[in-house]
């Protein structure tokens, strides 16, 4: 008999912190009417100076657990998709191991910026069926209020911070992550970057005659991101993808219960929705409540449509996310965890 890897626990977090349109028009020149109809965006959260991106995965993560009914010695992997780590090294995944109690089992991080939860599911779907681990736990967390330039209204208003987490296990039992499709093209990595932080930059006394090691811009890393040309290659290429995975697995867009989008901007939500013919009711939103979550979007979501009760057993579940790289990517479930409520 082969392993599926079904989802067994939901969990998410968001910082107590609420930064509304209202409170962004008085720190750029913006207004609420512009925020919310470009991007459909009304509020983002956002992370305590004192908190972390491993502590805002450890609130998701102990939740997904104790929904899936186990603890952290039960679990076999750790993935953490994130694009703004605790730090450069360890990894996060690491990091929020030792937050949760556990030990031994491995642990790292993937990068993926937003698609960095699809890529994971990915991964993890993967692993499970080659017999490597029977639980994993997979992470999206992101801390993008501290890779944003403040004063860029461009991209200040986009973005939140959060965490989502599930909990994956291996059985026999047909149903659960029926497969995935990942693409990405660096041709396109100059649209939507942050380039490495500076703060440690080469102390002068290294300096080499005709090598200059110095940096000219000592600060953090910022967001830069040419915003219309990534809107239209992101609705392009996941008109594609979700095409792409439904003809690979042999079904149809009638046969999707529920769409679950990467929450960037809704008027991006639309436009694959539109691709698919579903009516936007089949469709879970929550980028009006926390804005780009980056790879925390698409658990918080999913997170969402379960608390609500609104997944059951036998549904057909899309995920799909696209990102920086670019890279972008679907993944296809066959909902199998009991109705919530
Ligand atoms: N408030 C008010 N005006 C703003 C603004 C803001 N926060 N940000 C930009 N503008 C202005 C621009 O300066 C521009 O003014 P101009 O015409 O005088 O030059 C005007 O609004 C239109 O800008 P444009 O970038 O063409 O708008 P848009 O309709 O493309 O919407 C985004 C901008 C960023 C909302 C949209 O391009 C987008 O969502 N892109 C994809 C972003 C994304 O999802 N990235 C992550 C992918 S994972």
């Amino acid at each position: 008999m082969s392993m599926h890897s079904h989802i067994i626990g939901l969990g998410a977090y968001l910082p107590e912190r609420i930064l509304t349109n209202a409170d962004l028009e008085r720190v750029v020149d913006t207004s609420d009417e512009w925020i919310r109809e470009r991007t459909g965006i009304r509020q983002r959260h956002i992370i305590a100076k004192e908190e972390a991106t491993s502590d805002m995965a450890a609130q998701a993560a102990s939740r997904a657990l104790a929904d899936a009914n186990i603890d952290i010695g039960d679990i076999d992997a750790l993935i953490v998709a994130t694009t703004t780590p605790d730090m450069i090294f360890p990894a996060t995944a690491t990091i929020l191991q030792a937050k949760l109690g556990g030990k031994d089992f491995p642990a790292w991080d993937i990068q993926a910026v937003c698609s960095g939860f699809i890529y994971g599911l990915a991964q993890a779907d993967c692993m499970i069926r080659a017999g490597m681990f029977r639980r994993v736990l997979l992470v999206g967390a992101e801390a993008m209020s501290r890779i944003i330039d403040w004063r860029d209204r461009s991209t200040c208003v986009l973005f939140g911070d959060g965490a989502g987490a599930v909990v994956i296990e291996g059985r026999e039992q047909e149903g659960g992550v029926i497969g995935s499709i990942l693409h990405a093209d660096g041709s396109y990595r100059d649209l939507l970057k942050a380039e490495h932080p500076h703060e440690h930059a080469t102390p002068d006394a290294f300096h080499t005659e005709g090598i200059d090691f110095s940096t000219d811009a000592a600060g953090i890393a910022a967001i830069e991101m040419k915003g219309n040309e990534v809107f239209r290659v992101a609705v392009t290429k996941l008109g594609e993808v979700v095409v792409e995975i439904l003809r690979k697995y042999g079904f149809h867009s009638r046969d999707v219960d529920w769409l679950v989008p990467h929450q960037a901007n809704i008027r991006i939500i639309r436009a694959t929705a539109r691709k698919l013919g579903m009516s936007m009711d089949r469709v879970a939103q929550t980028v009006q409540y926390h804005g780009n979550t980056s790879s925390a979007s698409v658990p918080l979501a999913l997170n969402e449509l379960y608390r609500k009760g609104c997944l059951e057993p036998g549904q057909l579940v899309l995920l799909e996310a696209f990102a920086g790289g670019f890279a972008w990517g679907a993944n296809l479930i066959r909902w199998s965890k009991e109705k919530k409520g």
